[in-house]
Protein backbone atom coordinates (compact mmCIF):
# COMPACT_ATOMS: atom_id res chain seq x y z
CA UNK A 1 0.00 0.00 0.00
CA UNK A 2 1.54 3.19 -0.45
CA UNK A 3 2.52 5.15 2.83
CA UNK A 4 0.63 8.51 2.07
CA UNK A 5 -1.96 9.24 -0.01
CA UNK A 6 -1.85 11.08 -2.91
CA UNK A 7 -4.64 13.38 -4.57
CA UNK A 8 -4.97 12.77 -8.08
CA UNK A 9 -7.43 14.43 -10.85
CA UNK A 10 -7.88 12.46 -14.26
CA UNK A 11 -9.17 13.01 -17.31
CA UNK A 12 -9.35 11.90 -20.87
CA UNK A 13 -10.10 14.47 -23.79
CA UNK A 14 -13.43 15.71 -24.10
CA UNK A 15 -14.67 13.78 -27.26
CA UNK A 16 -16.56 16.05 -30.18
CA UNK A 17 -19.98 15.05 -30.10
CA UNK A 18 -20.42 14.94 -33.67
CA UNK A 19 -19.79 11.25 -34.30
CA UNK A 20 -19.56 7.20 -33.41
CA UNK A 21 -16.13 6.54 -31.20
CA UNK A 22 -13.19 4.45 -32.80
CA UNK A 23 -10.17 2.16 -31.23
CA UNK A 24 -8.08 4.94 -32.17
CA UNK A 25 -9.61 7.41 -30.15
CA UNK A 26 -10.35 4.70 -27.13
CA UNK A 27 -6.51 3.85 -27.44
CA UNK A 28 -5.20 7.51 -27.23
CA UNK A 29 -6.87 9.34 -24.21
CA UNK A 30 -9.66 6.59 -22.77
CA UNK A 31 -8.46 3.15 -22.14
CA UNK A 32 -5.25 4.24 -20.58
CA UNK A 33 -6.89 6.78 -18.29
CA UNK A 34 -9.45 4.43 -17.19
CA UNK A 35 -6.88 1.18 -16.36
CA UNK A 36 -4.65 3.71 -14.12
CA UNK A 37 -7.49 5.31 -12.67
CA UNK A 38 -9.00 1.50 -11.70
CA UNK A 39 -5.37 1.12 -10.49
CA UNK A 40 -5.00 4.61 -8.35
CA UNK A 41 -8.57 3.80 -6.60
CA UNK A 42 -7.43 -0.23 -5.70
CA UNK A 43 -4.28 1.53 -4.35
CA UNK A 44 -6.92 3.56 -2.10
CA UNK A 45 -5.58 6.71 -3.12
CA UNK A 46 -7.94 9.90 -3.87
CA UNK A 47 -8.99 10.04 -7.13
CA UNK A 48 -11.64 11.85 -9.56
CA UNK A 49 -11.99 10.88 -13.35
CA UNK A 50 -13.65 13.57 -15.09
CA UNK A 51 -14.47 13.37 -18.99
CA UNK A 52 -17.68 15.16 -21.17
CA UNK A 53 -19.03 15.69 -24.43
CA UNK A 54 -16.91 18.84 -26.45
CA UNK A 55 -20.30 20.11 -28.29
CA UNK A 56 -18.69 23.68 -29.91
CA UNK A 57 -17.40 25.08 -32.51
CA UNK A 58 -16.94 24.11 -36.28
CA UNK A 59 -16.38 20.04 -35.81
CA UNK A 60 -20.05 20.50 -34.06
CA UNK A 61 -21.95 22.72 -36.99
CA UNK A 62 -20.39 21.46 -39.76
CA UNK A 63 -21.73 17.90 -38.94
CA UNK A 64 -25.50 19.69 -38.23
CA UNK A 65 -25.10 21.22 -41.41
CA UNK A 66 -24.01 17.98 -43.16
CA UNK A 67 -27.33 16.52 -41.81
CA UNK A 68 -29.78 19.72 -41.97
CA UNK A 69 -30.31 19.15 -37.95
CA UNK A 70 -29.73 21.91 -35.41
CA UNK A 71 -26.24 21.63 -33.43
CA UNK A 72 -27.87 20.82 -30.80
CA UNK A 73 -29.71 18.20 -31.87
CA UNK A 74 -26.47 16.77 -33.28
CA UNK A 75 -24.86 17.08 -29.76
CA UNK A 76 -27.71 15.47 -27.65
CA UNK A 77 -27.47 12.57 -29.74
CA UNK A 78 -23.92 11.80 -29.50
CA UNK A 79 -24.00 12.51 -25.64
CA UNK A 80 -26.15 9.56 -25.17
CA UNK A 81 -24.88 7.82 -27.47
CA UNK A 82 -21.05 8.28 -26.48
CA UNK A 83 -22.18 7.78 -22.93
CA UNK A 84 -23.92 4.26 -23.45
CA UNK A 85 -20.81 2.78 -25.13
CA UNK A 86 -17.96 3.89 -22.85
CA UNK A 87 -20.24 2.59 -19.81
CA UNK A 88 -20.51 -0.29 -22.14
CA UNK A 89 -16.76 -0.46 -22.01
CA UNK A 90 -16.44 -0.50 -18.60
CA UNK A 91 -14.72 3.46 -18.80
CA UNK A 92 -15.57 4.40 -15.14
CA UNK A 93 -15.74 8.04 -15.27
CA UNK A 94 -16.57 10.10 -12.05
CA UNK A 95 -18.43 12.52 -14.04
CA UNK A 96 -19.74 12.40 -18.37
CA UNK A 97 -20.54 15.86 -18.50
CA UNK A 98 -20.92 18.14 -21.92
CA UNK A 99 -19.60 21.75 -22.45
CA UNK A 100 -23.43 23.16 -23.76
CA UNK A 101 -24.38 23.34 -20.05
CA UNK A 102 -24.77 26.39 -18.56
CA UNK A 103 -22.23 26.13 -15.69
CA UNK A 104 -19.64 26.00 -18.64
CA UNK A 105 -20.62 28.97 -20.06
CA UNK A 106 -20.49 30.84 -16.94
CA UNK A 107 -17.28 29.29 -16.09
CA UNK A 108 -15.74 30.04 -19.28
CA UNK A 109 -16.64 33.08 -19.42
CA UNK A 110 -15.59 33.53 -15.49
CA UNK A 111 -11.64 31.87 -17.27
CA UNK A 112 -12.11 34.66 -19.47
CA UNK A 113 -13.00 38.13 -17.34
CA UNK A 114 -10.09 36.76 -15.17
CA UNK A 115 -7.77 36.89 -18.06
CA UNK A 116 -8.54 40.21 -19.02
CA UNK A 117 -8.38 41.59 -15.67
CA UNK A 118 -4.79 40.06 -15.25
CA UNK A 119 -4.10 41.79 -18.93
CA UNK A 120 -3.67 39.12 -21.15
CA UNK A 121 -6.38 39.93 -23.30
CA UNK A 122 -6.64 42.24 -26.14
CA UNK A 123 -9.20 43.24 -29.50
CA UNK A 124 -7.61 43.56 -32.58
CA UNK A 125 -8.34 43.44 -36.38
CA UNK A 126 -7.90 39.81 -37.13
CA UNK A 127 -7.68 38.15 -40.67
CA UNK A 128 -10.10 35.20 -41.26
CA UNK A 129 -10.79 32.87 -44.29
CA UNK A 130 -13.54 34.39 -46.09
CA UNK A 131 -15.41 32.69 -48.91
CA UNK A 132 -16.91 35.49 -51.02
CA UNK A 133 -19.17 33.00 -53.37
CA UNK A 134 -20.77 31.77 -49.78
CA UNK A 135 -20.85 35.39 -48.70
CA UNK A 136 -19.64 33.80 -44.90
CA UNK A 137 -16.44 33.81 -42.74
CA UNK A 138 -15.06 30.11 -42.75
CA UNK A 139 -13.68 29.31 -39.57
CA UNK A 140 -11.67 26.65 -38.25
CA UNK A 141 -12.68 23.41 -40.27
CA UNK A 142 -15.11 25.15 -42.48
CA UNK A 143 -10.95 25.43 -44.15
CA UNK A 144 -8.99 22.90 -46.35
CA UNK A 145 -5.34 23.39 -47.57
CA UNK A 146 -1.98 22.54 -47.65
CA UNK A 147 -0.46 22.34 -43.86
CA UNK A 148 2.44 25.08 -43.96
CA UNK A 149 4.70 22.68 -41.89
CA UNK A 150 4.93 19.59 -43.13
CA UNK A 151 3.22 19.83 -46.57
CA UNK A 152 0.36 17.82 -45.44
CA UNK A 153 -2.61 17.95 -48.05
CA UNK A 154 -5.86 18.00 -45.61
CA UNK A 155 -4.98 20.06 -42.75
CA UNK A 156 -7.73 22.31 -41.34
CA UNK A 157 -7.93 25.62 -40.97
CA UNK A 158 -6.55 25.39 -37.22
CA UNK A 159 -4.93 22.89 -37.19
CA UNK A 160 -2.99 19.59 -39.10
CA UNK A 161 -3.93 16.43 -37.71
CA UNK A 162 -1.02 14.97 -39.76
CA UNK A 163 2.17 17.25 -37.77
CA UNK A 164 0.00 18.47 -34.59
CA UNK A 165 0.87 22.27 -35.87
CA UNK A 166 -1.30 24.73 -34.89
CA UNK A 167 -1.29 27.98 -37.04
CA UNK A 168 -3.66 30.60 -38.12
CA UNK A 169 -5.60 29.44 -41.42
CA UNK A 170 -4.57 32.34 -43.84
CA UNK A 171 -1.07 30.66 -43.22
CA UNK A 172 -2.34 27.48 -45.17
CA UNK A 173 -1.42 26.84 -48.91
CA UNK A 174 -4.12 26.84 -51.18
CA UNK A 175 -7.00 27.30 -48.84
CA UNK A 176 -10.65 26.88 -50.01
CA UNK A 177 -13.65 26.01 -48.78
CA UNK A 178 -14.46 22.68 -47.07
CA UNK A 179 -18.13 23.13 -48.10
CA UNK A 180 -18.32 24.30 -52.02
CA UNK A 181 -14.44 23.44 -52.43
CA UNK A 182 -14.04 27.00 -53.76
CA UNK A 183 -10.75 29.49 -53.26
CA UNK A 184 -11.50 31.28 -50.20
CA UNK A 185 -9.75 34.69 -49.40
CA UNK A 186 -8.69 36.88 -46.27
CA UNK A 187 -10.49 39.32 -44.68
CA UNK A 188 -10.23 41.54 -41.87
CA UNK A 189 -12.96 41.36 -38.63
CA UNK A 190 -12.59 41.98 -34.75
CA UNK A 191 -11.41 39.42 -32.64
CA UNK A 192 -10.02 38.97 -28.82
CA UNK A 193 -6.37 37.40 -28.83
CA UNK A 194 -5.13 35.81 -26.26
CA UNK A 195 -1.45 37.16 -25.39
CA UNK A 196 0.40 34.14 -25.44
CA UNK A 197 3.62 35.89 -25.44
CA UNK A 198 3.43 37.28 -22.24
CA UNK A 199 3.50 33.78 -20.56
CA UNK A 200 6.57 32.46 -22.55
CA UNK A 201 9.13 32.69 -20.03
CA UNK A 202 6.56 30.89 -17.58
CA UNK A 203 5.89 28.15 -19.84
CA UNK A 204 9.30 27.83 -20.84
CA UNK A 205 10.39 27.39 -17.04
CA UNK A 206 7.16 24.84 -16.30
CA UNK A 207 7.77 23.05 -19.33
CA UNK A 208 11.63 22.79 -19.14
CA UNK A 209 11.09 21.31 -15.32
CA UNK A 210 8.79 18.61 -15.95
CA UNK A 211 11.59 15.55 -15.72
CA UNK A 212 8.35 12.70 -15.60
CA UNK A 213 7.05 14.07 -18.91
CA UNK A 214 7.11 11.63 -22.38
CA UNK A 215 10.17 13.07 -24.14
CA UNK A 216 7.91 13.57 -27.22
CA UNK A 217 5.78 15.71 -25.51
CA UNK A 218 7.90 17.67 -23.51
CA UNK A 219 10.72 18.40 -26.77
CA UNK A 220 7.51 19.60 -28.72
CA UNK A 221 6.24 22.15 -26.67
CA UNK A 222 9.70 23.53 -25.79
CA UNK A 223 10.27 23.62 -29.58
CA UNK A 224 7.36 25.77 -30.07
CA UNK A 225 8.28 28.22 -27.52
CA UNK A 226 11.86 28.26 -28.71
CA UNK A 227 10.36 29.39 -31.90
CA UNK A 228 8.45 32.11 -30.69
CA UNK A 229 4.81 32.41 -29.14
CA UNK A 230 2.13 34.56 -31.18
CA UNK A 231 -0.97 36.29 -30.03
CA UNK A 232 -3.87 34.03 -30.52
CA UNK A 233 -7.51 34.91 -31.31
CA UNK A 234 -10.08 32.62 -28.84
CA UNK A 235 -13.12 33.91 -30.24
CA UNK A 236 -14.73 33.15 -33.89
CA UNK A 237 -17.41 34.54 -36.47
CA UNK A 238 -20.08 31.67 -35.79
CA UNK A 239 -22.94 31.48 -34.23
CA UNK A 240 -22.89 28.31 -31.96
CA UNK A 241 -20.39 28.29 -28.47
CA UNK A 242 -19.79 30.22 -25.65
CA UNK A 243 -21.50 33.95 -26.05
CA UNK A 244 -18.49 36.50 -25.23
CA UNK A 245 -19.36 39.08 -22.17
CA UNK A 246 -18.42 41.92 -24.48
CA UNK A 247 -20.26 44.47 -26.35
CA UNK A 248 -19.88 44.29 -30.13
CA UNK A 249 -18.97 40.48 -29.86
CA UNK A 250 -22.79 39.66 -30.17
CA UNK A 251 -22.55 37.70 -33.30
CA UNK A 252 -19.51 35.47 -32.19
CA UNK A 253 -18.34 32.97 -29.80
CA UNK A 254 -15.29 31.75 -28.15
CA UNK A 255 -13.14 29.49 -30.19
CA UNK A 256 -13.71 26.14 -29.18
CA UNK A 257 -9.97 25.56 -28.18
CA UNK A 258 -10.88 28.23 -25.55
CA UNK A 259 -13.47 26.57 -24.04
CA UNK A 260 -13.04 22.83 -24.03
CA UNK A 261 -10.40 22.66 -21.49
CA UNK A 262 -12.02 24.25 -19.25
CA UNK A 263 -14.80 21.91 -19.84
CA UNK A 264 -12.51 19.56 -17.32
CA UNK A 265 -12.75 22.05 -14.20
CA UNK A 266 -16.81 22.19 -15.30
CA UNK A 267 -16.75 18.36 -14.96
CA UNK A 268 -15.26 18.74 -11.65
CA UNK A 269 -17.76 21.13 -10.44
CA UNK A 270 -20.56 19.49 -11.97
CA UNK A 271 -18.86 16.21 -9.98
CA UNK A 272 -18.90 17.69 -6.65
CA UNK A 273 -22.45 19.10 -7.05
CA UNK A 274 -23.56 15.91 -7.78
CA UNK A 275 -21.65 13.98 -4.67
CA UNK A 276 -23.60 16.58 -2.80
CA UNK A 277 -19.98 18.64 -1.81
CA UNK A 278 -20.42 21.75 -4.40
CA UNK A 279 -16.81 23.30 -3.19
CA UNK A 280 -14.49 19.99 -3.22
CA UNK A 281 -14.02 20.67 -6.68
CA UNK A 282 -11.44 23.25 -5.18
CA UNK A 283 -9.79 20.38 -3.58
CA UNK A 284 -8.41 19.20 -6.42
CA UNK A 285 -7.81 22.18 -8.93
CA UNK A 286 -6.64 24.93 -6.67
CA UNK A 287 -5.10 23.32 -3.29
CA UNK A 288 -1.36 22.09 -4.17
CA UNK A 289 -0.19 18.66 -4.22
CA UNK A 290 -2.99 17.52 -6.99
CA UNK A 291 -1.55 15.20 -9.37
CA UNK A 292 -3.50 16.65 -12.78
CA UNK A 293 -3.22 14.10 -15.48
CA UNK A 294 -4.95 14.96 -18.80
CA UNK A 295 -4.74 11.78 -21.25
CA UNK A 296 -5.09 12.60 -24.66
CA UNK A 297 -4.12 11.77 -28.13
CA UNK A 298 -0.89 13.48 -29.67
CA UNK A 299 -2.41 15.76 -32.03
CA UNK A 300 -3.88 17.71 -29.03
CA UNK A 301 -1.08 18.20 -27.13
CA UNK A 302 -0.24 21.91 -28.00
CA UNK A 303 -3.71 22.58 -26.26
CA UNK A 304 -3.41 20.74 -23.20
CA UNK A 305 0.19 21.76 -22.63
CA UNK A 306 1.30 25.10 -24.09
CA UNK A 307 -2.20 26.80 -24.04
CA UNK A 308 -4.13 25.37 -21.08
CA UNK A 309 -1.21 25.70 -18.63
CA UNK A 310 -1.43 29.33 -20.30
CA UNK A 311 -4.84 29.73 -19.42
CA UNK A 312 -4.44 28.36 -15.75
CA UNK A 313 -1.79 30.64 -15.36
CA UNK A 314 -3.56 33.71 -16.38
CA UNK A 315 -6.63 33.00 -14.75
CA UNK A 316 -5.20 31.48 -11.44
CA UNK A 317 -2.81 34.83 -10.76
CA UNK A 318 -5.69 37.13 -8.83
CA UNK A 319 -4.02 35.38 -5.82
CA UNK A 320 -7.37 34.31 -4.54
CA UNK A 321 -7.74 31.26 -6.59
CA UNK A 322 -4.51 29.75 -7.67
CA UNK A 323 -5.29 26.68 -10.34
CA UNK A 324 -2.92 23.74 -10.28
CA UNK A 325 -0.88 23.69 -13.14
CA UNK A 326 -1.12 19.51 -14.99
CA UNK A 327 1.34 17.15 -13.45
CA UNK A 328 1.65 15.46 -16.77
CA UNK A 329 0.02 15.22 -20.07
CA UNK A 330 0.47 11.67 -21.49
CA UNK A 331 -0.12 12.07 -24.92
CA UNK A 332 -0.69 8.87 -27.11
CA UNK A 333 0.04 8.41 -30.87
CA UNK A 334 -1.62 7.26 -33.42
CA UNK A 335 -3.50 3.85 -34.38
CA UNK A 336 -3.55 2.54 -37.94
CA UNK A 337 -6.07 -0.10 -39.14
CA UNK A 338 -5.17 -3.21 -40.89
CA UNK A 339 -7.25 -4.42 -43.48
CA UNK A 340 -7.21 -7.38 -45.86
CA UNK A 341 -6.84 -6.38 -49.12
CA UNK A 342 -7.59 -9.04 -52.03
CA UNK A 343 -5.79 -11.57 -49.57
CA UNK A 344 -2.94 -9.25 -48.49
CA UNK A 345 -2.72 -7.55 -45.07
CA UNK A 346 -2.12 -3.82 -45.42
CA UNK A 347 -1.83 -1.49 -42.58
CA UNK A 348 -3.53 2.01 -43.69
CA UNK A 349 -4.97 4.86 -41.51
CA UNK A 350 -8.37 5.32 -40.29
CA UNK A 351 -10.54 7.22 -41.91
CA UNK A 352 -13.84 7.86 -40.50
CA UNK A 353 -15.21 9.91 -43.37
CA UNK A 354 -14.50 6.16 -45.51
CA UNK A 355 -16.17 4.76 -42.52
CA UNK A 356 -12.70 2.95 -42.52
CA UNK A 357 -12.28 2.44 -38.77
CA UNK A 358 -13.26 0.28 -36.27
CA UNK A 359 -16.01 1.43 -34.30
CA UNK A 360 -16.58 0.73 -30.63
CA UNK A 361 -19.86 0.63 -30.32
CA UNK A 362 -19.77 -2.44 -33.19
CA UNK A 363 -17.01 -3.76 -31.92
CA UNK A 364 -18.46 -4.34 -28.53
CA UNK A 365 -21.61 -6.06 -30.81
CA UNK A 366 -19.07 -8.94 -31.52
CA UNK A 367 -16.66 -9.45 -28.12
CA UNK A 368 -17.40 -8.32 -24.83
CA UNK A 369 -15.23 -5.71 -23.16
CA UNK A 370 -13.17 -7.54 -21.62
CA UNK A 371 -10.98 -9.08 -24.71
CA UNK A 372 -11.35 -5.17 -26.77
CA UNK A 373 -9.67 -3.80 -23.66
CA UNK A 374 -7.05 -6.82 -22.76
CA UNK A 375 -6.00 -6.43 -26.97
CA UNK A 376 -5.93 -2.61 -26.88
CA UNK A 377 -4.27 -2.07 -23.70
CA UNK A 378 -1.58 -4.39 -24.97
CA UNK A 379 -1.45 -2.50 -27.97
CA UNK A 380 -1.32 1.12 -26.84
CA UNK A 381 0.50 3.58 -28.42
CA UNK A 382 2.34 4.91 -26.03
CA UNK A 383 5.87 5.17 -28.10
CA UNK A 384 4.92 4.99 -31.22
CA UNK A 385 2.23 4.31 -34.23
CA UNK A 386 0.51 1.00 -33.82
CA UNK A 387 -1.22 -0.64 -36.03
CA UNK A 388 -5.16 -2.75 -35.04
CA UNK A 389 -5.45 -5.94 -36.72
CA UNK A 390 -8.38 -8.15 -35.64
CA UNK A 391 -6.36 -11.35 -36.59
CA UNK A 392 -3.63 -10.01 -33.79
CA UNK A 393 -6.79 -9.25 -31.64
CA UNK A 394 -7.76 -12.99 -31.53
CA UNK A 395 -3.96 -14.50 -30.91
CA UNK A 396 -3.28 -12.26 -28.15
CA UNK A 397 -6.52 -12.70 -26.82
CA UNK A 398 -6.60 -16.70 -26.86
CA UNK A 399 -2.66 -17.01 -26.14
CA UNK A 400 -2.14 -14.16 -23.44
CA UNK A 401 -5.37 -13.26 -21.87
CA UNK A 402 -6.56 -16.97 -22.21
CA UNK A 403 -3.26 -19.45 -22.74
CA UNK A 404 -1.47 -17.59 -19.85
CA UNK A 405 -3.74 -16.23 -17.34
CA UNK A 406 -7.06 -17.76 -17.42
CA UNK A 407 -5.65 -21.20 -17.88
CA UNK A 408 -3.45 -20.12 -14.84
CA UNK A 409 -6.56 -19.22 -13.00
CA UNK A 410 -8.62 -21.83 -14.27
CA UNK A 411 -6.61 -24.99 -13.62
CA UNK A 412 -5.57 -23.77 -10.01
CA UNK A 413 -9.24 -23.40 -9.21
CA UNK A 414 -10.78 -26.65 -10.92
CA UNK A 415 -7.92 -28.49 -8.77
CA UNK A 416 -8.79 -26.96 -5.90
CA UNK A 417 -12.06 -27.83 -6.00
CA UNK A 418 -11.84 -31.24 -7.77
CA UNK A 419 -9.58 -32.82 -5.06
CA UNK A 420 -10.08 -30.77 -2.47
CA UNK A 421 -13.47 -29.98 -2.31
CA UNK A 422 -12.75 -26.10 -2.71
CA UNK A 423 -11.09 -25.96 0.84
CA UNK A 424 -7.23 -24.77 1.07
CA UNK A 425 -6.78 -24.04 4.94
CA UNK A 426 -3.82 -22.30 5.25
CA UNK A 427 -0.76 -25.19 5.94
CA UNK A 428 1.49 -25.02 8.93
CA UNK A 429 4.51 -24.00 7.21
CA UNK A 430 5.01 -22.95 3.36
CA UNK A 431 6.94 -25.26 1.38
CA UNK A 432 10.83 -24.00 0.64
CA UNK A 433 9.28 -23.00 -3.50
CA UNK A 434 6.59 -20.78 -1.78
CA UNK A 435 9.31 -18.35 -0.59
CA UNK A 436 11.00 -18.45 -3.94
CA UNK A 437 7.61 -17.79 -6.07
CA UNK A 438 7.02 -15.00 -3.75
CA UNK A 439 9.75 -13.28 -3.88
CA UNK A 440 9.46 -13.18 -7.95
CA UNK A 441 5.63 -12.01 -7.45
CA UNK A 442 7.11 -9.12 -4.97
CA UNK A 443 9.88 -7.74 -7.85
CA UNK A 444 7.02 -8.25 -10.89
CA UNK A 445 4.53 -6.23 -8.54
CA UNK A 446 6.87 -3.62 -8.27
CA UNK A 447 8.16 -3.43 -11.46
CA UNK A 448 3.78 -3.14 -12.05
CA UNK A 449 3.92 -0.28 -9.87
CA UNK A 450 6.60 1.81 -11.37
CA UNK A 451 5.04 0.92 -14.74
CA UNK A 452 1.56 1.78 -14.33
CA UNK A 453 2.84 4.96 -12.19
CA UNK A 454 4.98 6.30 -14.97
CA UNK A 455 1.73 5.91 -16.69
CA UNK A 456 2.90 3.34 -19.21
CA UNK A 457 -0.34 0.70 -18.76
CA UNK A 458 0.72 -1.19 -21.78
CA UNK A 459 4.01 -2.01 -20.34
CA UNK A 460 2.57 -2.44 -17.20
CA UNK A 461 0.47 -4.99 -18.81
CA UNK A 462 3.88 -6.57 -19.79
CA UNK A 463 4.62 -6.77 -16.18
CA UNK A 464 1.54 -9.06 -15.60
CA UNK A 465 1.63 -11.22 -18.32
CA UNK A 466 5.32 -12.33 -16.88
CA UNK A 467 3.36 -12.88 -13.02
CA UNK A 468 1.05 -15.09 -15.19
CA UNK A 469 4.26 -17.42 -17.03
CA UNK A 470 5.74 -17.77 -13.46
CA UNK A 471 2.59 -18.56 -11.47
CA UNK A 472 2.18 -21.23 -14.23
CA UNK A 473 6.13 -22.01 -14.18
CA UNK A 474 5.25 -22.50 -10.31
CA UNK A 475 2.25 -25.04 -10.50
CA UNK A 476 4.34 -27.07 -13.49
CA UNK A 477 7.25 -27.50 -11.29
CA UNK A 478 5.29 -28.42 -8.18
CA UNK A 479 3.25 -31.18 -10.19
CA UNK A 480 0.44 -31.25 -7.57
CA UNK A 481 -1.16 -33.95 -9.67
CA UNK A 482 1.83 -35.80 -8.88
CA UNK A 483 1.85 -34.79 -5.33
CA UNK A 484 -1.57 -35.30 -4.41
CA UNK A 485 -1.56 -39.08 -4.71
CA UNK A 486 1.76 -39.64 -2.33
CA UNK A 487 1.24 -36.54 -0.45
CA UNK A 488 -2.14 -34.76 -0.38
CA UNK A 489 -0.64 -32.40 2.26
CA UNK A 490 1.91 -31.29 0.19
CA UNK A 491 -0.22 -30.52 -2.65
CA UNK A 492 -3.02 -28.84 -0.85
CA UNK A 493 -0.11 -26.44 0.48
CA UNK A 494 0.95 -25.96 -3.15
CA UNK A 495 -2.77 -25.26 -4.20
CA UNK A 496 -3.14 -22.73 -1.23
CA UNK A 497 0.48 -20.89 -2.53
CA UNK A 498 -1.28 -20.69 -6.31
CA UNK A 499 -4.33 -19.00 -4.91
CA UNK A 500 -2.29 -16.23 -3.19
CA UNK A 501 -0.31 -16.11 -6.12
CA UNK A 502 -3.84 -16.14 -8.54
CA UNK A 503 -5.22 -13.28 -6.05
CA UNK A 504 -2.13 -11.44 -6.73
CA UNK A 505 -2.81 -11.71 -10.90
CA UNK A 506 -6.11 -10.91 -10.52
CA UNK A 507 -5.71 -7.79 -8.72
CA UNK A 508 -3.14 -6.24 -11.51
CA UNK A 509 -5.47 -7.50 -14.08
CA UNK A 510 -8.76 -5.61 -12.67
CA UNK A 511 -7.66 -2.71 -14.34
CA UNK A 512 -7.37 -4.31 -17.77
CA UNK A 513 -10.63 -7.15 -17.40
CA UNK A 514 -12.29 -5.63 -15.27
CA UNK A 515 -15.57 -7.81 -15.35
CA UNK A 516 -13.35 -11.44 -15.73
CA UNK A 517 -12.33 -10.30 -11.93
CA UNK A 518 -15.90 -9.53 -11.00
CA UNK A 519 -17.11 -12.48 -11.92
CA UNK A 520 -14.09 -14.49 -10.50
CA UNK A 521 -15.52 -13.34 -6.89
CA UNK A 522 -18.49 -14.83 -7.36
CA UNK A 523 -16.41 -18.31 -7.07
CA UNK A 524 -13.00 -17.76 -5.19
CA UNK A 525 -13.30 -16.16 -1.79
CA UNK A 526 -10.17 -15.29 -0.82
CA UNK A 527 -8.35 -11.81 -0.97
CA UNK A 528 -7.49 -9.87 -4.28
CA UNK A 529 -4.36 -8.29 -3.39
CA UNK A 530 -0.70 -8.10 -3.82
CA UNK A 531 2.01 -10.83 -2.65
CA UNK A 532 3.21 -7.67 -1.39
CA UNK A 533 0.72 -6.59 1.29
CA UNK A 534 -1.57 -9.50 1.59
CA UNK A 535 -1.63 -11.01 5.03
CA UNK A 536 -2.03 -14.98 4.32
CA UNK A 537 -5.71 -15.84 5.23
CA UNK A 538 -6.84 -18.88 7.58
CA UNK A 539 -8.41 -20.37 4.20
CA UNK A 540 -8.70 -20.35 0.75
CA UNK A 541 -12.54 -21.47 -0.82
CA UNK A 542 -13.13 -22.10 -4.29
CA UNK A 543 -16.98 -23.02 -5.25
CA UNK A 544 -18.61 -23.08 -9.01
CA UNK A 545 -16.10 -21.69 -10.48
CA UNK A 546 -15.89 -21.56 -14.19
CA UNK A 547 -13.60 -20.11 -16.67
CA UNK A 548 -13.60 -16.51 -17.37
CA UNK A 549 -13.19 -16.10 -20.97
CA UNK A 550 -14.15 -17.48 -24.05
CA UNK A 551 -11.68 -17.90 -27.14
CA UNK A 552 -12.07 -16.02 -29.87
CA UNK A 553 -13.06 -18.52 -33.44
CA UNK A 554 -11.95 -17.82 -36.55
CA UNK A 555 -15.22 -17.51 -37.91
CA UNK A 556 -15.84 -14.21 -35.62
CA UNK A 557 -12.65 -12.64 -37.05
CA UNK A 558 -13.29 -13.00 -40.84
CA UNK A 559 -16.55 -11.31 -40.02
CA UNK A 560 -14.89 -8.40 -38.33
CA UNK A 561 -12.31 -8.60 -41.26
CA UNK A 562 -14.90 -8.70 -44.43
CA UNK A 563 -16.36 -5.62 -42.52
CA UNK A 564 -13.65 -3.59 -43.48
CA UNK A 565 -12.41 -4.70 -46.34
CA UNK A 566 -15.94 -4.17 -48.11
CA UNK A 567 -15.35 -0.92 -46.29
CA UNK A 568 -12.70 -0.32 -48.46
CA UNK A 569 -14.43 -1.68 -51.35
CA UNK A 570 -17.58 0.17 -51.36
CA UNK A 571 -15.49 3.38 -51.31
CA UNK A 572 -13.40 2.64 -54.20
CA UNK A 573 -15.98 1.73 -56.37
N1 LIG B 1 -12.61 17.51 -28.88
C1 LIG B 1 -11.19 17.46 -29.06
C2 LIG B 1 -10.84 16.38 -30.05
O1 LIG B 1 -11.60 15.46 -30.19
C3 LIG B 1 -10.48 17.19 -27.77
C4 LIG B 1 -10.77 18.21 -26.76
S1 LIG B 1 -9.96 17.86 -25.33
C5 LIG B 1 -10.49 19.09 -24.30
O2 LIG B 1 -9.79 16.45 -30.65
F1 LIG B 1 -10.61 18.65 -23.18
F2 LIG B 1 -9.70 20.06 -24.34
F3 LIG B 1 -11.67 19.42 -24.61
ZN1 LIG C 1 1.30 19.37 -40.71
Amino acid sequence: MSEKRERYLVTSALPYANGPLHVGQIVGAYLPADVFVRYLRARGEDVVYVCGTDEHGVPITLTAEREGKDPQEVVDYWWTHMEKTFERFCISFDNFSRTSTPLHAKNTQLFYRKLKEGGYISEAESKQMYSPTEGRFLPDRYVEGTCPVCGYKEARGDQCDNCGSWYEAYELIEPHSKITGGPAEVRETMHLYLDLPKFSDRLKEYVGGQEHWRGQVKNFILGIIENGLEKRPITRDIKWGVPIPEPGFEDKRFYVWFDACIGYVSSTMEWAENVGEPDRWREYWQEPGTRLIHFIGKDNTVFHALVWPALLMGAGEDGEEPYELPYDVPANEFMNLEVVVDGERRAMQMSTSRNLAVWLHEALDRFPADPLRFYLASNLPETGDVVFSWREFQSRVNSDLIGNLGNYINRTLSFAEKYFGGELPRPGELPEDAREVFEDFKALEARFDSKMLAPRPREALGELLAMGRRANQFFDAAAPWKSRKDDPERARATLYVCSVLLGSIAYHAAPYVPEAVERLREFFDGPIGRVSDVELPESYRVSGSKPLFQRIEDDEIGAAEKQLSDALKGDAS
